[in-house]
């Protein structure tokens, strides 16, 4: 089939590169020049694992990457996924949408049946909204000569391949019967996972074939929309519970990691999502429950379980400041450093991170501080590029005269580095390890005073 992928972002350029791989004749398109022509190098524009291996395979064959909108006109199926930040006031900022479905309507020929796919996360209500756009732009017929569809996507950054090759489920929202046709055809591939073997080659993960395949779920579009809002907020919620049972271990006593562990093996609760950290955050979390909260407001059916989740997370961002000030006696004229900006491991994304929030406290309290982070320091800098830091390419320097370090993601390199040599060169070797990651009798013998969270000492 011929598609086209407007966004070449964290879910565009994937979604692209997967659909090609599929054997789809793909187009990416975005405005931003330096991604498409990185792209058209065979180069992926972001960081993720797995991608600088299986985009130079495709690129130029199935797959190509343009600034024009030219393809959309004898497209079968159009992804849309541009970015929806957060407006102040929480809501979807919907303006990159508008762009996009005003010029989809432009070059839309009408010669034949397209399929508008949605896979941006949007408020209930947006297909219908762009289908008048897209026909008022176009002076086309919808549902006639062509329709829009909710697709949300549910990749995690870090597994993005993992998670479009072999979805658990595969969301569609339409009722109109070619819409759903189309699209049944367009995921074939990877419902039957064929040329997988050959595909499996380009991965950091080993998946077994023999798993269970997608579940293929079709939809009312408003059902569609709002599912994936109420997926992600289900999960915020569970990454606050568990950081709240942390607390709650450091206060009575008792160990996270076996609560969590004893709890997941109840399998009506699973042991997913439940590790703890210095809070959740990154691009979707935060502004998709803004969003849900703000629309569920407007329609007067208060979500007060997600609010106090979200109040939840940032007391657990907060928690950690404390631990830290209660640990040093303060932290005006102390020097923290830190491991870890982004919002996870093995991805770029520096966008709306634990980190920002934690060292904006740790500055605003009279602290110095110096940060490492192998793939995040570029965009961070960028997103907070007043912030008085310290940036070190080597993690070890981060602890140069330091009376604290804090690990905020568990980035796989920290358990190799040179521990001992860190130690060696703290004014008072206090590790705070925000994620349980690291073996703390080894930290212990390379000489730090180690602890983690919701972990007795
Ligand atoms: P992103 O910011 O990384 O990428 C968006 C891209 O869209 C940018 O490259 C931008 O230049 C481009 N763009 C903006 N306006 C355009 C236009 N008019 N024409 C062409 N290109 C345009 O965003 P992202 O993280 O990939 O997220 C995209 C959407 O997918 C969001 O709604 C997000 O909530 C959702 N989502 C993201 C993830 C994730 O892990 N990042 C996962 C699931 C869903
Ligand atoms: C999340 C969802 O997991 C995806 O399904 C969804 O598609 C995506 O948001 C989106 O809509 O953009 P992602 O943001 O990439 O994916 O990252 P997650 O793995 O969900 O982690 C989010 C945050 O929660 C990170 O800071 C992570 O470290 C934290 N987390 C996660 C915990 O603190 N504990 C956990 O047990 C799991």
């Amino acid at each position: 089939m011929r598609v086209v992928c407007i966004g070449a972002g964290y879910v565009g350029s994937v979604t692209g590169t997967a659909l090609a791989a599929n054997h789809h004749h793909t187009t990416i398109i975005d405005v931003n020049q330096e991604k498409i022509e990185r792209l058209s190098r065979g180069e992926c524009p972001i960081y993720e694992p797995g991608m600088e291996t299986l985009l130079p395979t495709l690129i130029g064959k199935s797959l190509f990457a343009t600034t024009s909108y030219d393809a959309v006109a004898d497209a079968d199926v159009i992804f849309i996924a541009v970015g929806t930040p957060s407006n102040p006031d929480g809501s979807a900022d919907l303006r990159y949408i508008k762009q996009t479905a005003e010029q989809i309507g432009k070059h839309l020929s009408g010669e034949r049946f397209t399929v508008i796919a949605m896979k941006s996360t949007v408020p209930v209500g947006t297909c219908q909204w762009v289908t008048a756009l897209l026909a008022d732009a176009s002076g086309l017929t919808p549902e006639s000569d062509f329709t829009v569809v909710s697709n949300p996507e549910f990749l995690r950054e870090g597994f993005a391949l993992e998670d479009v090759f072999f979805p658990d489920r595969i969301v569609i929202g339409s009722v109109h019967p070619q819409g759903l046709s189309t699209m049944r055809r367009l995921y074939q591939g990877v419902l039957d996972r064929s040329g997988y073997e050959d595909l499996c080659q380009h991965f950091s993960f080993s998946y077994d074939l023999a798993a269970p395949p997608a579940v293929y779920f079709e939809t009312d579009t408003k059902s569609a929309e709002l599912i994936k809002y109420a997926s992600n907020a289900f999960l915020a919620v569970k990454i606050s519970y568990i950081n709240e049972i942390a607390r709650l271990c450091e206060a009575l006593g008792g160990n996270v990691l076996d609560v969590a562990a004893g709890m997941g093996l109840d399998s009506r609760i699973g042991p997913k999502f439940l590790q703890v950290s210095s809070g959740g955050s990154g691009s979707c979390f935060p502004k998709d429950t803004a969003e849900l909260l703000s629309a569920s407001e407007k329609v007067d059916s208060e979500l007060m379980v997600v609010k106090a989740a979200v109040a939840s997370n940032e007391r657990m961002h907060q928690y950690v400041v404390e631990k830290l000030e209660r640990r040093l006696n303060g932290l005006k004229g102390k020097n923290i450093g830190i491991l870890g900006l982004t919002f996870k491991p093995d991805t770029d994304d520096a966008r709306r991170t634990q980190a920002s929030y934690i060292i904006g406290k740790l500055l605003e309290e009279g602290a110095q501080v110096r940060v490492h982070d192998p793939q995040g320091m570029g965009m961070f800098r960028e997103l907070n590029p007043d912030m008085p830091i310290t940036y070190c390419t080597d993690p070890v320097q981060t602890g140069q005269d330091a009376d604290a370090v804090v690990l905020l993601t568990h980035w796989s390199m920290y358990q190799e580095m040179d521990w001992q040599q860190m130690a060696g060169m703290m004014r008072q070797p206090y590790l705070l390890d925000t994620r349980n990651f690291l073996d703390a009798s080894r930290m212990r013998t390379c000489g730090f005073d180690y602890q983690g969270l919701g972990v007795a000492a």
